[in-house]
């Protein structure tokens, strides 16, 4: 599987990404809700603690996807359960990807080379394809709600 190839590249280079673990959440969300303020109403009773603990879970399973990928898929129901109880978006996945990647490059520092992006980029189209994929299936099966209302 394509994603396993990039695994030591990601786990490197968070290792390296350590040394600014507590930096890490609260560049990522400034960043995002600075970039899209809608995003910030999914987040909106959370605090720093909170957001810090969801940051670490995010990056958590993306390893995970990248290490092992059938560790992801058992856990991939709930996620996309999580997420989808949430009203959470197809498209929102890719701008959390985006700021996720512009993150970790601005930490990075010398260790983020192209390769490295590479690797993330990826692993991380896996995760929000992985994701995203049931948000389409709502989205055609909720315009003929009469039918679903019949089954
Ligand atoms: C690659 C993208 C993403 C990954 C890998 C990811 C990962 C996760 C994980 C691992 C959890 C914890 C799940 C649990 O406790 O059951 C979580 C929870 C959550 N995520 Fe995401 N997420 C992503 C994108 C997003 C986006 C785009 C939003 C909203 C704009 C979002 C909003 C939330 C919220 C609100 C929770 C709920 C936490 C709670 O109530 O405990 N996530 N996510």
């Amino acid at each position: 599987m394509q994603v396993s190839d990039n695994a030591d590249v990601v786990q490197r280079s968070l290792q390296l990404l350590a040394a600014h673990r507590n930096e890490l959440s609260a560049h990522f969300f400034g960043r995002l809700f600075g970039r899209h303020p809608q995003l910030q109403s999914y987040f909106v009773d959370s605090n720093h603690a909170w957001l810090e603990r969801k940051f670490a879970s995010a990056l958590r399973s993306i390893m995970q996807a990248a290490t092992s990928p059938q560790e992801f898929e058992k856990q991939l129901g709930s996620l996309r359960e999580t997420h989808q109880d949430r009203a959470v978006e197809a498209e929102h996945f890719a701008l959390f990807g985006d700021v996720l990647l512009e993150t970790l490059a601005y930490y990075g520092g010398r260790g983020w080379t192209p390769d490295v992006e590479a690797a993330w980029r990826s692993v991380l189209a896996t995760v929000v394809g992985a994701m995203g994929a049931p948000y389409e299936l709502a989205a055609d099966s909720s315009l003929p709600n009469r039918d679903a209302a019949a089954a």
